[in-house]
């Protein structure tokens, strides 16, 4: 069996030789390298360019470098195999601890004793709230959004969760709100509104000026926070910087962008009230990841199912 890596930019040689070594034995292959497309079995893929898993009539399963699945549709030519993401305690641990980041910092208004350090300034504050005050509602409650909504709770936030169905449910004690219906009474009780949908047709813009005005107002960080560490295709640019400008979001915090990298003209890398990071809330390790394919690979060899399996008829 021929092992295929398929991408179009990201670190090529990177990860076709932690492939030869998490798959000893097997050929692994690079686009670009000579093969018979006959040969291909397995392909491991991240932003592959359009229709280059096309025409290979042995391939049996495509394995996204990533846990998101938004790039594999993007190709109107994938083939009609089963596609497996990256579901791992490694990559989970990262996004907790990007979203962990972020809620404490507002908390505990970070930004602004560090202005203040610059300025050396000594407010006396007494003013802090207390992580029990602060509603954070967590925008997908799949394997990254139920991870970090639990460990916010564990931190003392009032943690909620949304998603489009009650299958998987939320972590004890936090309310979970589903769908359209649903979704103002979430808002309402969100100063920190955590987005970890992954992108489909329906999600596409999720995050514009209404969703935004949703948010609880006068609660206890004076304004709301976003931290977007999706996919930039669920927000609307404008809206969140229109939401900036009329007061009803405090603060963003971007990970994920429409346009990546972001463009050096865009006005979010200078706006005083936004985090720019550039989309690295949860890197996919090559070592952690080439072992969960490698066990993807043998599982399948066995005759059992890969895990982490997509829904093509929901997207994600
Ligand atoms: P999952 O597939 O496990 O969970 C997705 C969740 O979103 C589910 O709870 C699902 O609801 C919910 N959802 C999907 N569509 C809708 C909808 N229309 N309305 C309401 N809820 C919806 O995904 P993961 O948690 O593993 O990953 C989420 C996303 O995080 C990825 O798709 C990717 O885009 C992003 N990501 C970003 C990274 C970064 O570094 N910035 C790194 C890794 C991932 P239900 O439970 O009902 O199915
Ligand atoms: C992912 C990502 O989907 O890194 O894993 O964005």
């Amino acid at each position: 069996m021929t092992f295929l890596v398929a991408l179009d930019h990201w670190e090529v040689e990177l990860w076709t030789e932690r492939f030869r070594s998490a798959l000893p034995g097997r050929r692994v292959v690079a686009l670009g390298d000579a093969f018979d497309p006959a040969e291909i079995r397995y392909a491991a893929s991240w932003k592959h360019p359009p229709g280059a898993l096309a025409g290979m009539p042995g391939l049996r399963a495509i394995f996204s470098l990533g846990a998101g699945v938004d790039h594999l549709f993007a190709d109107p030519h994938v083939p009609p195999v089963p596609i497996a993401r990256v579901v791992d305690p490694d990559l989970t641990n990262r996004m907790s601890e990007y979203v962990l980041l972020h809620c404490l910092a507002h908390l505990r208004q970070s930004r602004r004793y560090e202005a203040q350090q610059r300025e050396r300034a000594w407010a006396d504050d007494r003013d802090q709230p207390a992580a029990r005050e602060v509603g954070v509602g967590v925008m997908g409650m799949g394997e990254l959004g139920r991870d970090a909504a639990r460990k916010l709770g564990l931190v003392g936030f009032d943690v909620a969760g949304w998603a489009r169905t009650r299958r998987l449910g939320a972590p004890p004690g936090a309310p979970l709100f589903v769908g359209e219906a649903e979704r103002p009474a979430f808002l309402a009780r969100s100063d920190i509104l955590v987005v970890l949908l992954p992108l489909t047709p329906d999600t596409r813009g999720v995050i514009d000026l209404a969703l935004l005005r949703g948010l609880r107002r006068d609660g206890r960080l004076g304004g709301p926070v976003l931290v977007n560490a999706g996919r930039g295709g669920l927000q609307v640019a404008g809206d969140i910087l229109a939401a900036l400008e009329e007061g009803s979001l405090g603060a963003a915090v971007l990970d994920v962008f429409e346009r990546e990298p972001l463009p050096p003209d865009s006005p979010m890398w200078s706006h005083p009230r936004v985090t720019v990071t550039p989309h690295n809330a949860a890197l996919s390790a090559p070592e952690a990841v080439g072992r969960l394919i490698a066990e993807q690979v043998a599982r399948m060899e066995r005759g059992e199912a890969p895990l982490g399996l997509v829904d093509r008829s929901r997207g994600y």
